[in-house]
């Protein structure tokens, strides 16, 4: 395991606001960074990430950490791993523990890693792979877009990627395991399952191969035209999008996603000066890559066939991405096939066609419209029919709204009467919601309430230190914030002041007491830092009053328990005792609450 100084200085070497900043759209506010929680579903952001403590929380769900907990969390990965990554980034070495066990899914991306060495080598040095040079060449795919997308090619022979990959001690379990290679029916050796075929990596978020998919060259092949690396324990179909690693940054600065079908049309796009692109390899979008996707940006512009009317894979693709809260549009190819054939031919038309795509819904309407003759009873029926049912489909009842008044205006019905049938329609159109809905975050409220004033106590501890001062520290509840609250108690007691840092020095040695002050500072920075004086004290009071509420409630409840249970055993000392007590603290809550 690592030791504390390489996990700093790896720390110390990255930007905690440029590493989050890769998965969450960060903007600056005030001395902090502030960005949708990528852990549950937000609409206004509660994440917030801080340089100078090179830490994130979300204020919403009440999570946090540094650097490594977020891409352990967010990449679902452990902790080795996401060690290794982040090492790999800093340019920090790690020596491996000498006779210790790799970790077993790092394995398999190595083996990855060599097996997509190993085919980009054969396509740029032998002799049978001219073939798929020439090939390359009339697909018009350039040197730079080769090295880009680290194209190869796997020979022909039966074992020839096999038997390097032994050599290099990866055993036959892992080469089935890393869907390189095959179990052999009849013997119990392995063989190559990619031959003779054109090579594209496939790569998760950061950019480490996962899977191959594999373009047949031989037109006249009565094989699959791709072959695809099979799900596995590196290779998670639902969780990639092709090129969303290149992709990423391109993504955020567009501010929208190009989606194609084919590892071509990526090609094609990008070559054409669109390199927001990604793809989804000819299958519908899962709820995963929707939500991967959605680290970047919020909009996609999709550039297959889509009108919504239809049950096309795509088509449920789409749907998920709206009911996720995407927007989406669509791109009308001008000519070609695919985007490939379209960028190839003219970039251009390419680009231009990216920058025109309408919204989904508008999409639709054009495409209805000029398939049927909207003058005539007939068109106005199938156009309402297909048209209400993608308009359903949108989330936002805004939206949705403006949709109907503009196709009442478009085929020249009365708008009411199309509301009417909208209402009795939509519910039947709007399949039960395909989306899991967010789990909800369970707050603590007494926690939070207490959270609230510490970080008020910690803003303006002068105007704060009086009301303060008849609270016991075991009134807030969870223990580690009366331990704080303590600690900042003998603190101020002793320097009669208060400064943050000073304070965190006394705190030195204790990790959690400290976090748990960056917490808290990350409070007083954020929504605390323009809240007068007065205020703070006014909310101060109420909150004070609440704690103290909450705390004798819990008491009574406690003590009526005790006292029911002391009856029940018939002790007269005890019992009195208790009704005594009981008594005192009935009378501090009620002149609490007079
Ligand atoms: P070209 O035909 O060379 O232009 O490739 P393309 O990338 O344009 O392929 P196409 O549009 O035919 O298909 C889109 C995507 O669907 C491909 O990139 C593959 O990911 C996938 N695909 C196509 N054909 C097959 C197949 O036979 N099997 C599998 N598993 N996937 C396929
Ligand atoms: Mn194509």
């Amino acid at each position: 395991m690592a030791s504390p100084e390489v996990i700093q200085q790896i720390k110390s070497r990255l930007d905690v606001v440029e590493v989050i900043g890769e998965y969450v759209r960060l903007k600056q506010a005030g001395q902090n960074w502030k960005g949708l929680c990528p852990f549950h579903q937000e609409k206004t952001p509660s994440f917030v990430v801080s340089k100078e403590r090179q830490m994130w929380y979300c204020f919403g769900c009440n999570s946090g950490g540094d650097i490594f907990e977020f891409i352990e969390r967010l990449e679902g990965l452990e902790f080795p791993e996401v060690l290794e990554m982040l090492a790999r980034r800093a340019q920090v070495t790690l020596d491996k523990t000498p006779g210790g066990e790799p970790n077993q899914r790092l394995r398999l991306l190595n083996l990855l890693e060599q097996a997509q060495k190993f085919y980009n080598e054969q396509l740029a040095g032998s002799a049978p792979a001219q073939a798929v040079r020439d090939y390359l060449v009339q697909r018009q795919i350039t040197a730079d877009s080769l090295k880009t997308f680290g194209l190869g090619y796997a020979p022909a022979e039966w074992d020839k990627l096999s038997n390097y990959l032994r050599s290099q001690k990866f055993s036959v379990a892992e080469l089935v395991a890393a869907g390189v290679a095959v179990k052999s029916e009849r013997g119990p050796g392995v063989y190559d399952r990619f031959r003779e075929r054109l090579m594209f990596p496939i790569t998760d978020v950061q950019g480490r191969v996962v899977g191959f998919g594999g373009r047949v060259l031989d037109k006249e092949a009565k094989e699959a035209k791709y072959i695809n690396s099979p799900q596995g324990p590196v290779y998670n179909k639902s969780l990639i999008v092709y090129n969303l690693d290149r992709a990423k940054a391109y993504i955020k600065e567009a501010g929208f996603a190009v989606l194609v079908e084919g590892y071509m049309d990526v090609i094609g796009s990008w070559q054409a000066g669109v390199r927001n692109v990604a793809a989804t390899s000819g299958t519908a979008l899962t709820l995963e890559q929707i939500k991967l996707i959605k680290r970047y940006t919020s909009e996609v512009r999709v550039a297959f066939d889509a009108d919504l009317a239809g049950k096309s894979a795509a088509e449920r693709g789409i749907d998920l991405a709206l009911t996720a809260e995407m927007e989406v549009k669509v791109i009308a190819l001008p000519f070609g096939k695919d985007p490939d054939e379209c960028a190839k031919q003219d970039q251009v038309a390419w680009q231009t066609a990216v920058t025109q795509a309408l919204p989904i819904v508008d999409h639709a309407f054009m495409t209805v419209l000029k398939q049927v003759d909207a003058s005539t009873r007939e068109g106005k029926k199938t156009a309402a029919a297909s048209l209400l049912r993608a308009i359903a489909k949108l989330p936002d009842p805004v939206e949705q709204d403006y949709y109907l008044k503009k196709l009442a205006q478009e085929i020249g019905v009365d708008e009411l009467a199309l509301r009417q049938r909208f209402g009795a329609q939509a519910s039947s159109f709007k399949k039960e919601s395909i989306v899991t809905p967010a789990v909800p975050v369970v707050v603590d409220r007494q926690r939070l309430i207490a959270e609230r004033l510490l970080a008020l106590l910690l803003r303006y501890t002068d105007g704060l230190s009086g009301i303060m001062t008849d609270l016991p520290a075991e009134m807030l509840g969870a223990p580690e914030l009366s331990e704080l609250y303590r600690r900042w108690l003998i603190y101020y007691n002793k320097v009669q002041d208060f400064e943050i840092d000073e304070f965190r020095q006394e705190l030195q040695v204790e990790a959690e007491m400290l976090r748990l002050l960056d917490v808290l500072s990350l409070r007083v920075e954020g929504d605390l830092a323009d809240l007068p004086e007065d205020e703070a004290v006014k909310e101060g009071q109420v909150l004070l009053q609440q704690i103290k509420q909450n705390y004798f409630s819990q008491e009574l409840k406690q003590l009526s328990a005790a006292i029911r249970e002391a009856e029940k055993q018939g002790s007269a000392a005890e019992l009195q005792s208790l009704l005594a007590r009981f008594n005192e603290i009935s009378q501090q809550l009620s002149s609490l609450q007079s």
